[in-house]
């Protein structure tokens, strides 16, 4: 199981993250081109992927969409996503935030039970 923690920086991932998956998508080795298009080479693999912002955009902001994307393309589809957003919004706002945030987690604990 792969976990990716990833707040969000200016409306995407940060850049180091970026950085990272420059390194880690390579051709032969985590997908290939096939006559049918690029297919991905890390099968059997899940991912969990934790989102933080400190405003508020919802679950279908394209920074979501491209990390499904990009783990999809390395033959990452089972991905599971928690958002904690407008955590700098005030102190209520993070604080709810954070416990949604929670019972999404225990939610995927008891799943994977
Ligand atoms: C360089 C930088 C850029 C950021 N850009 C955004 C942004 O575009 N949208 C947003 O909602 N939050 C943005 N944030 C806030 C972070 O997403 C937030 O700090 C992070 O999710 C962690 O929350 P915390 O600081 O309360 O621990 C930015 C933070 C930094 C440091």
């Amino acid at each position: 199981m792969i976990v990716l923690g990833i707040p969000m920086y200016n409306f995407n991932i940060p850049s180091t993250l970026s950085s990272y998956f420059d390194h880690i998508a390579r051709a032969g080795i985590t997908f290939r081109y096939t006559a049918n298009g690029p297919e991905g080479l890390l099968q059997n693999k899940k991912a969990v992927v934790f989102i933080t912002r400190g405003g508020s955009y919802g679950s279908d902001h394209p920074q979501t969409a491209y990390v499904r994307q990009f783990l999809g393309f390395l033959g990452i589809e089972d991905v599971e996503f928690v958002h904690a957003e407008g955590l700098a919004i005030d102190e209520a706002s993070r604080a709810a935030a954070l416990e949604s945030a929670r019972e999404q987690i225990a939610r995927l604990g008891r799943q994977a039970d």
